[in-house]
Parts: C-alpha cells; structure tokens; sequence
C-alpha cells in the first residue's frame, strides 16, 4: 500500500499530515511512504530529513497514493486526481464543506474525517479536536499578551511595582483550561466561568478563580461531557451578570462552544463599551459564529477602545508542534485500521464507522448536517 502525504496548499496552512519520526511506523507495518516535495518545509521538516526516515519524495501524490493522508479538506482539483477507492484521512469539515464531501463520494474515495472520532477513553490517543483546541488556547493568551498595553506578571522593580494583569477566560474546555493555564504561567491573575459543573474543580486546580455568577444551567452537561444549549432567557441573564465582571479585567479569552451550535454570544457591544480602554477580547469562537457580536473571523476590530481579536486557524502558526501532534493522532488511528499490512474497514467498530463520511460512493452523513 502506498501512504502518499501532499503539500497542503491552503493559504495559510503550514502543517503537514506526517513527520519524519513517525515514517519508520508505517515502513515498518510494510506500507510505502510518498511525500511531495516540500510538504513538511514549513513546518520545519526537510525532504532530506523524511528520506533518511524511510520516505520516497516525489511528485503525482494523489494519483499514486492508495491512501492519502491531509490536514485541511482537498480541493475538487486534488479530489479529481485520487484513484477510484482511494482511502483519505484528514479534517475534512465534514459540516460546511457539502460540495467536497459530494465530490468525495462521487469519486468513491473512502473518507476519514478526524473531527467526527468519538470522544470516548479508547479514541483519546486519536482525539484531535482537543490536540487543536490546546494550541489554540495556548495561542490565544499569547496573542492577548502582545495586544495588551500591560504586562501579565507583577513586578516589583526599581522603578516601582508593576500589577499583573487580569485575565478572565470564558468557557472552561480543553481551550479554556489551556488558556488558564498559560495566562497563570505568564504571571496574570486569572478568573474563569463556565456553567458546566465539572469545570468548577479543574478551573480551581490550575490556580485560577473560578467565577460564580449566581447563575444555574440547567441540566449544564450533556453525557457526552459537552455543555447543552441554554435558553435565550440564560444567555440574556448571563450577559447581565458577567458585564460588570468583564468591565474590570484586562483580557478576556472567550472559548465557549455549544456542540452543533451557533457558538453562543456572551459580550455584546454594549459590554465592550465599558471595558477599560486597550483592553483585549482573543474570541476562540469565531469560526463558530463568535462570542462576542463584534468579533471578525481573522480579522482584528478596534471598537471603544478594545482590541477584538477573531483568530482562526492558530494551530497553523505553530506548524511544528501542530504537525507533530496531528501526525501522532493520524498515526494511530491508521494503525486502528491496520491489519496485515492492509486498511480494513469493520463498520460495527464506531471508531472506524463515526469519522467515516463517504463510502463506496455514499454519503454517510445526515442529510441535514450536510451544508455548504
Ligand atoms: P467545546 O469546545 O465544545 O466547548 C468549550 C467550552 O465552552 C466547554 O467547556 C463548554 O462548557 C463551554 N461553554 C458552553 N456554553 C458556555 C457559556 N454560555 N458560557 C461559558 N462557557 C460555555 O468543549 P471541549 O473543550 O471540546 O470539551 C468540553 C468537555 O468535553 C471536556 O471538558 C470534557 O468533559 C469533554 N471531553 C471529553 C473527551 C474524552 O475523550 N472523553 C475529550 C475532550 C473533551
């Protein structure tokens, strides 16, 4: 079987599907590895490098491979040139991307899509949202950090005291808790909220305040541990009681996600307004509809003062890690499908089965989470 890993040609994206030190766990399962040239330079790995690794570089990628393995969706043009059958594993935005999904399956490609991998203890190895979602929280404090006319530790110098900064991180999942994390590790004073009462302890744990609205969710957490969706009349309630909140800290990282769901809006433009002056909100969201009302999907708003930052993609601008951390999840869960040398794909395995969305020649998705 040939593994063949393009060059991922999205504007932007650095990443890479395959890094060399994981290249002698697909030789050594008897597979070939085929490269394009270049595909690992901007994450910082060689052609050369992937070569000692056991890997052939060369062009024709998508025309050789038996199963290619991408970061970002393939474009109708690489969807075209891949063999009749060809098996594909990537994050291919199975829910906004109807027209590559209905060329995947026209093309009869067997389709992985890593979003849609169960969240259960046996796929956490494979769990690739959360390895997104820990760069992107990591990445956002460091964003708020250079956008913020403060610096996040106390400092007791001789040219006086300098007081740390305040940082409030709404919503507290594997992005929220990772921004915690990395906003305490900078010096800042932290406060979170999140409705989900199992997040009460975690945020309590990584040395932050955990912050009591007085407000009760109902029914916070699905079994799936994913918050549900509240009513408009929470929403509206939980706006009111977090504006003062919000008006005195210096930075807020915004992370709350409803799964399926518009994200919901927690900052209104009236809140911005009484936010301090060079205050910074980094919305998590914003691919997701955004947090905060004013927030623009890469883009970066000035508004009353307050700098609105609507990051996308952050796990691009650290290509290296990004690359490492999602070659190590594709790894996996190509050795999941591996047996004898050969991909087999059992549909009563929902590990196989759940990220599968195209199959000889069908969709395997719901109809009405197919949109483009
Ligand atoms: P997510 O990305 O869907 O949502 C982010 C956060 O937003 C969640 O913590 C959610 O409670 C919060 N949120 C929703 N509405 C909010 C509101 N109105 N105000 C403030 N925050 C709000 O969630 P993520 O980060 O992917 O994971 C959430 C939970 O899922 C984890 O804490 C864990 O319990 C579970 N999980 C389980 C895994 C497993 O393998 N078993 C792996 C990863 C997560």
């Amino acid at each position: 079987m040939i593994i063949g890993v393009p060059k991922e040609m999205l504007p932007g994206e650095r990443r890479v599907a395959l890094v060399p030190d994981l290249v002698p766990n697909l030789t050594k399962a008897g597979l070939k590895v085929l490269l394009a040239p270049d595909a690992g330079t901007a994450a910082g790995f060689l052609d050369s490098t992937y070569e000692e690794k056991g890997a052939c570089i060369g062009p024709g990628i998508f025309a050789e491979a038996d199963l290619v393995l991408k970061v970002q969706p393939p474009t109708l043009e690489e969807i075209s040139q891949m063999k009749e059958g060809t098996i594909l594993i990537g994050l291919l935005q199975p829910h906004t991307n109807a027209v590559g999904i209905k060329a995947l399956a026209a093309r009869r490609i067997a389709a992985f899509a890593l979003e849609l991998m169960p969240r259960i203890s046996r796929a956490q190895s494979m769990d690739v949202l959360s390895a997104i979602s820990t760069i992107a929280g990591y990445k956002a404090v460091l964003l708020a950090a250079n956008r913020l006319p403060k610096m996040f530790p106390l400092l007791m110098t001789a040219a006086g005291t300098v007081s740390p900064a305040r940082v409030a991180v709404l919503g507290a999942g594997v992005a929220g808790l990772q921004a915690i994390a990395t906003a305490k590790r900078l010096g800042a004073v932290v406060e979170a909220y999140d409705p989900r009462p199992a997040a009460k302890e975690q945020i309590r744990s990584l040395g932050a305040r955990c912050m009591e609205i007085g407000l009760e969710a109902q029914e916070a957490e699905a079994e799936t541990g994913y918050a549900r969706v509240q009513s408009g009349e929470f929403y509206q309630r939980q706006r009111e009681l977090m504006a003062d909140w919000l008006a005195s800290v210096d930075a807020v990282v915004t992370t709350a996600l409803v799964q399926g769901r518009r994200a919901p809006i927690l900052i209104t433009e009236e809140m911005i307004q009484r936010m301090r002056p060079g205050s910074v909100v980094v919305d998590l969201a914003a691919e997701q509809g955004g947090n905060c009302t004013l927030t623009e999907p890469t883009g970066e708003v000035v508004r009353h003062g307050v700098v609105i930052l609507g990051p996308v993609n952050l796990a691009s601008t650290v290509p290296f890690h990004a690359s490492q951390m999602y070659a190590r999840i594709v790894t996996h869960y190509l050795e999941h499908l591996l047996h004898e040398g050969t991909v087999r794909i059992d549909l009563s395995d929902e590990l196989t089965r759940d990220p599968l969305v195209t199959y000889q020649g069908e969709i395997r998705l719901r109809e009405e989470r197919l949109v483009s």
